[in-house]
Order: C-alpha cells, then sequence, then structure tokens
C-alpha cells in the first residue's frame, strides 16, 4: 500500500518512520514533510490545511491511505475531502475534530454524556464583565482557554487573578488569539498527575486504547513557565496501570463515542483523552482529534503490531488487529530554540544528530528543522527535534535519551531536564 502522511512535525515523522518498517507498506509519502522524514520517504510540498489541495495529491499519487497528522486539517475537512473522491483517509471527518476545534461544544458533548470534567462556563465577546464577574467566584485557580485552535498554547492556569483577567480581556478582544479567542472557556482547577490517553476509533462499535503516556507542557523544569505544545514525554505511564485504563475507557472514552454517535457523528482516527487523575477521580481535561505531539513519538516505537494495519483498518471502519505493545519503555526530550514558545528564533546551524542517533536504542524525530542549499541542517520552529530512547526500564530510557541530547548542539538551544524524572 502507499501512505500519504501529512505533517512536518516530529509526530508525522515517528508515524512515516511506523509505516516505513510495515511489511504492508510499499510507499511512504509525506507532504510536506521535513528532513528526518525525507531519510524514510518521498517529500512532496502541499498546504495541509487546502482540502482541495489534498485530496487532490492523495488522487494524483494514487494513495491507498491518507493519514493526517494535525487538528487544523482535521477541522478544516481534509478528511471529507479524500474520502469523497473515494480513498481512504485516517482521522476524524469535520464533524468529530470539532471536539477539538470548539472547547465549548466539547464541554457539551462531555455533559451530555455524562463524563466527569471541570466545572465550566463560556463567555463570548462583549461578555467580558460577566467573565471578570465569573472569575471573581472561582477558589484561586485559574483556568481560562481559547475556545478555538491555538497550538496548545491558547490556555492559562494560574494562581493570579490579575493574570487571569488579563487573559480574559486579550482573549476576548481577539488581541491574543484573534478569533480563536473571541470565545472563551473558564474552568474551575483541577489538581493531579496527568495522563494522555490515545484511542484507536473505527467510527463504529471498535476502540481500543494504546498505551498511556504522560507530556510535560510547560516550558521549564519543575513545571515552571508557560504552556508549550509539549517539551517532553514517557510510556508507559506507571500511574495508569491497565486497570485504570480500562476504568477511562468505560468512564470517558466510551460515553463520549456513544454521545457522539447519537449526534450523528462517527468518530473514526485517533481519539486523544487529556486525563487527570484528581483526588475524586479521573476528569477529562480535553479531548484532541489526532496522535498527542509528543505523546506519539514514545507511543508507537513501543507498538510491536503494525501501525498501518491498524490505521487502515480503523479507515475502513472494521478494527480487527490487536494491537500489541513492547514491555520496553520510551522517552523523548523535545529540543527547543531559544526564545520558544513567545518567540522562537530560527536559522541556526543543528550539530549532532548522527552521533545522537548512533546510540543505542535512540530514535532522533525531527520537527522544526530545514535543510539549507548546502546541506547543513538548521533550525526552522521553536520545537526542533525529539531525542528519543528505547530502554528495559523508563529510568534507563532516561538515561539513554539524555546521553543522545548531549550529543546535540546549537546557539541557544534549550530542553528541560527533569523529562521522566519521578514517573
Ligand atoms: P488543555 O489544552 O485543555 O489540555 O490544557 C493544557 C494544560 O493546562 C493541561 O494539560 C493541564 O496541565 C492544564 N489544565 C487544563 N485544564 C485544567 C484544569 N481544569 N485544571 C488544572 N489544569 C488544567
Ligand atoms: N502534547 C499535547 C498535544 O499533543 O496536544
Amino acid at each position: 500500500m502507499r501512505i500519504l502522511v501529512l505533517g512536518s512535525g516530529g509526530r508525522e515523522h515517528a508515524l512515516a518512520w511506523a509505516f516505513a518498517r510495515s511489511a504492508e507498506v510499499d510507499e511512504v509519502v509525506c507532504a510536506p514533510g521535513n528532513p528526518g522524514m525525507a531519510a524514510v520517504g518521498r517529500c512532496i510540498p502541499v498546504d495541509v490545511a487546502d482540502p482541495a489541495a489534498v485530496a487532490q495529491l492523495a488522487d494524483d499519487l494514487d494513495a491507498d491511505l491518507t493519514v493526517v497528522g494535525a487538528e487544523v486539517p482535521l477541522v478544516a475537512g481534509v478528511v471529507d475531502a479524500v474520502e469523497a473522491r473515494g480513498r481512504l483517509a485516517f482521522g476524524p471527518r469535520a464533524a468529530g475534530a470539532r471536539l477539538e476545534g470548539s472547547k465549548a461544544w466539547m464541554k457539551e458533548v462531555l455533559a451530555a454524556a455524562g463524563v466527569p470534567t471541570a466545572d465550566h462556563a463560556t463567555f463570548g465577546a462583549g461578555e467580558e464583565e460577566q467573565a471578570l464577574a465569573h472569575l471573581d467566584r472561582l477558589p484561586g485557580l485559574y483556568i481560562v482557554k481559547t475556545d478555538g485552535l491555538a497550538a496548545g498554547k491558547g490556555v492559562v492556569v494560574t494562581e493570579s487573578i490579575a493574570e487571569a483577567r488579563d487573559a480574559v480581556r486579550e482573549y476576548l478582544s481577539g488581541e491574543a488569539f484573534g478569533d480563536a479567542g473571541r470565545r472563551i472557556v473558564i474552568e474551575e482547577g483541577l489538581t493531579g498527575p496527568e495522563v494522555s490517553l490515545l484511542v484507536l476509533c473505527d467510527g463504529a462499535d471498535g476502540a481500543v486504547a494504546l498505551a498511556p503516556a504522560q507530556d510535560f507542557k510547560r516550558i521549564g523544569d519543575g513545571d515552571a513557565g508557560p504552556n508549550t505544545g509539549g517539551m517532553g514525554a514517557y510510556s508507559p505511564v506507571p500511574a495508569a496501570p491497565d486497570a485504570m485504563v480500562d476504568e477511562l475507557m468505560r468512564t470517558a472514552v466510551i460515553p463520549t463515542l456513544t454521545e457522539l454517535r447519537e449526534r450523528g457523528v462517527e468518530y473514526r482516527g485517533i481519539l486523544y483523552a487529556g486525563l487527570m487523575l484528581t483526588p475524586t477521580g479521573p476528569k477529562v481535561l480535553e479531548y484532541n482529534v489526532r496522535f498527542g505531539d509528543p505523546e506519539c513519538e514514545v507511543v508507537v516505537p513501543r507498538l510491536r503490531s503494525d501501525l498501518a494495519r491498524h490505521c487502515l483498518e480503523a479507515a475502513q471502519g472494521r478494527i480487527g488487529t490487536p494491537v500489541a505493545f513492547a514491555d520496553e519503555a520510551c522517552v523523548t526530550v523535545v529540543l527547543a530554540t531559544e526564545g520558544y514558545p513567545a518567540a522562537p528564533r530560527s536559522g541556526d546551524v543543528i550539530e549532532g544528530v548522527d552521533a545522537a542517533e548512533a546510540h543505542d536504542g535512540v530514535l532522533v524525530f525531527h520537527a522544526g528543522t530545514t535543510r539549507d542549499a548546502a546541506g547543513a541542517l538548521r533550525t526552522a520552529g521553536g520545537r526542533v527535534l525529539n531525542v528519543t530512547a528505547l530502554g528495559p526500564s523508563i529510568e534507563a530510557a532516561r538515561a539513554r535519551a539524555y546521553a543522545a541530547c548531549a550529543e546535540i548542539s546549537w546557539p541557544g538551544m534549550q530542553y528541560r531536564r527533569d523529562i521522566a524524572a519521578s514517573p
């Protein structure tokens, strides 16, 4: 089969890498891809958020399966456009992707499905006074979120009411995130460890949880500083054993899929539940409609069954092949540029990737990289590389990942030193 992978991040590199190892895959094509993906497949430029352009590309390539990496193309309806050409695509259609495209709608679905989640209120443009008054009634941990997509950065979690008030004003005015922020969700603050559960769904009654992962969203060690797209991850998660995964499927994921079906949405692809294990039980913080990044980079390398087969079956609407994971642990550390997440610097020459990849059990997935005319690898974005290692335990995988990180350098490179330090 010929698989078209849409995207250019560490997640898409991990997916393309896994597809290239499948006995069922003859060719991996990446669009637009990145220098790391170019090592596993042909790369072709495309605007991934343009459904017509993607559908045309799938046709031109005669792609048997199109796998969509990120939420923006899913919300834009890329799967609908590819399916309209009679071709298979992995990911939800726009109607299902709305779960990530609108946090207010997601909360409505969760409430209707009876899924435990943080209490919330929604406010639109012109409701700033009401939103600020609502903050005053909250007990001291303030959560303000944009309704729409904001690349993982539209969430403020703060104990400072002044900061929460600023977020309300900047979001609702459109100043911070444009239209995505003109509607906001304010939530009660929850506490506890977080778990990301990625569930493979076939739109009928097939839903299989992949191995849980935990990511690290804040920029700094000890969870200091602003939220990012994710600075590292590990899998498995000792705080989320099999029995808990079963409970999460029963109390959160299955009721959500059932509620969606009752609304006429056959949800197909990955449903990513972001959960907090609170003192009063697990609660859903959010749903995403695709593999997590960097969770994908620690879940996929542990997979022993064939990812291409799983994605094909889900796209066809009937999961059958059992999902199997290695006992090995996996840790990924994100290497980011100076200034990330506020103002990432680009264009620096990256040294040492080959030396890092030569380490035992290490894979380096590219995200924000580019090759210049002379063939040198340069930074091109905030999150640049995912240095990933498998090992017999989380500790061993962690030690391997950090030893490999020490091989890589460029001016201003930054990364967290505490990924998977106390799982
Ligand atoms: P989200 O994009 O909704 O997952 O939010 C990003 C991050 O903000 C989460 O991974 C949590 O660390 C934090 N967060 C979101 N909602 C809450 C909440 N209600 N209480 C505490 N932390 C939260
Ligand atoms: N790592 C968080 C996300 O993919 O949304």
